[in-house]
């Protein structure tokens, strides 16, 4: 299928389906010329492998924020494939992004079938011309719908790793962020096992979709859009999520917006505080990644420093809590051990950090030698006989994490001259990070930006704020045909 604008060459082919469609009532071929040349009409063509198959057309005065859609029509034997239902969506684009806030049309009383796909696209009957359809004599219906781009009702949906995230925001605003987690049931494994996340989102959905909505006090009808995350993350896991998305796309009428998970990460600074100030330097840091980013604009300019090159940072904590055995999610069990420990009582290695790194890894971040260097020392300890300093050891290795997380961030800050540090993702709950970051970026005078913990760890709200700066910037929904992709590069923004 392929939409594109009309053209006079069109004008034969529109001509033989309006007669097709209308007999009683077809527009004359001179009233169709001067619609399709008008100035303020805008007419689209749907071709099925290369063929017309239905037009529509769409009229805008300039300075009025009322659009008008003229008429709409496929061919008998074209019908029930979609094809109305794509020109209403190129309809209703054009209209927004010639600035109508409110789309009327008329429709026959008797024509239920296309009363319903307008309902779809958020078309209420707002009154009734009697017998404007003549010489049937059928009444008009006219129809009317609202739409909110300066602040649009924008639901998102997080699927990528173990947490099932549904979100509402309205602009910048949060209305509700529900997240479920099945954390308990991959702690026997000691890590995220892909199928049994992909599985509890199944579950998930639904439930954590009706409490949102209801946490918002709303009901499908009122969102203006959908917002999901195609990735980076684990394929079987997104694609639950994006199934649920499309599903509710197709049923509801409304657009969608695939969205990048990492730069909803940086979104969510909106929601914290109204907007994310750029250009800023980011740092993510959870169970899935390790992301230092560059961030002069939050939708069109999103560049990566650097990543890890083995485990997440927040990985690194499951593991070496493991073989300190302490329960998963490791972070919080170390962090706790660590609060009575000497942070110095052991040089664990800083991944990444010698001179010779510093030319292709620079922003590179690497926790697997660390995870070692703390396996051999409590396997040396335990051989010997002796005792196991757990506290001492967890806070060393947190503040090796920790150093080599703020070192490379701020580094980052001082070469690009940007005095502005944000960060993201689950390992910020680690009250050393926090610590430290506070310190290290008052003494170099970097402002710190931390949002709220449960916009900070996977959730649905920081995919739907993403989305509705997306469409308060007027870019165009997603097309369906995206799929789940778990290497999604943070410069893809909108997918
Ligand atoms: O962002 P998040 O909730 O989602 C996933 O990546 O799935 O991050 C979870 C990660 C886990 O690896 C967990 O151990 C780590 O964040 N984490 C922490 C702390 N709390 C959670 N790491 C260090 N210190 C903490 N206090
Ligand atoms: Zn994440």
């Amino acid at each position: 299928m392929q939409i594109r604008e009309a053209t006079e060459k069109d004008l034969p082919t529109i001509m033989a389906i309006e007669l097709e469609c209308f007999a009683n009532d077809a527009w004359s071929e001179d009233v169709m010329f001067s619609e399709l040349m008008a100035k303020h009409t805008f007419y689209a063509v749907v071709l099925e492998q290369e063929q017309i198959v239905g037009y529509g057309g769409l009229s805008k005065l300039p300075g009025s924020n009322q659009a008008d859609i003229q008429t709409i029509a496929t061919k008998p034997a074209a019908r029930g494939q979609g094809f109305g239902r794509a020109l209403m969506n190129a309809l209703t684009s054009k209209a927004k992004e010639l600035g109508a806030t409110e789309i009327f049309l008329e429709v026959r009383a008797d024509n239920t079938v296309a009363q319903k796909l307008y309902k779809v696209f958020g078309f209420k009957k707002i009154g009734v011309r009697k017998s404007y359809y003549q010489p049937d004599n059928v009444d008009a219906f006219v129809m009317k719908t609202q739409m909110n781009y300066s602040e649009p009702i924008v639901l998102g949906i997080e699927s990528s790793c173990d947490e099932t995230g549904i979100g509402i925001v309205q602009g910048n605003k949060l209305l509700a962020n529900v997240i479920s987690s099945s954390m308990e049931q991959h702690a026997i494994f000691g890590g995220v096992v892909p199928e049994v996340a992909a599985r509890a989102h199944l579950e998930a959905l639904t439930p954590v979709l009706d409490e949102a909505l209801n946490k918002a006090n709303i009901s499908l009808d009122d969102i203006d859009a959908i917002a999901v995350t195609n990735g980076p993350g684990l394929a079987g896991a997104l694609m639950v999520g994006i199934s649920a998305a499309k599903a509710l796309s197709v049923a509801t009428g409304k657009p969608i917006y695939a969205v990048n998970h990492l730069v909803g990460h940086v979104a969510a600074d909106v929601l914290a505080n109204g907007e994310v100030v750029t250009p800023t330097i980011a740092l993510l840091v959870s169970g899935g990644h390790t992301s230092l980013l560059l961030v002069r604009d939050l939708l069109t300019d999103v560049q990566l420093l650097g990543e890890t090159i083995d485990d997440a940072a927040g990985e690194a904590f499951d593991k070496v809590a493991r073989v300190l055995g302490l329960a998963y999610p490791g972070g919080p069990q170390i962090d706790r051990v660590a609060k009575d420990g000497n942070p110095t009582a052991i040089r664990f290695p800083r991944g990444l950090s010698l001179p010779k790194d510093m030319q292709e890894h620079r922003y590179d971040f690497s926790f697997s030698g660390l995870k070692t260097a703390v396996a051999r020392y409590v396997e040396v300890l335990e051989d010997k006989g002796e005792p196991v300093p757990l506290a001492d050891i967890a806070a060393s290795f947190r503040e090796a994490v920790v150093d080599v997380l703020l070192s490379k961030a701020i580094a980052a800050c001082k070469e690009y001259k940007i005095p502005r540090l944000l960060l993201g993702g689950g390992v910020t709950a680690n009250a050393r990070l926090r610590e430290a970051a506070a310190l290290r970026c008052e003494f170099e005078e970097i402002e710190l930006r931390i949002p709220p913990f449960d916009l900070c760890t996977d959730n649905g709200a920081m995919i739907a704020v993403l989305g509705a700066q997306l469409i308060m910037s007027g870019a165009e929904p997603s097309n369906l045909s995206f799929g789940a992709n778990s290497t999604l590069q943070v410069t893809k923004v909108q997918s």
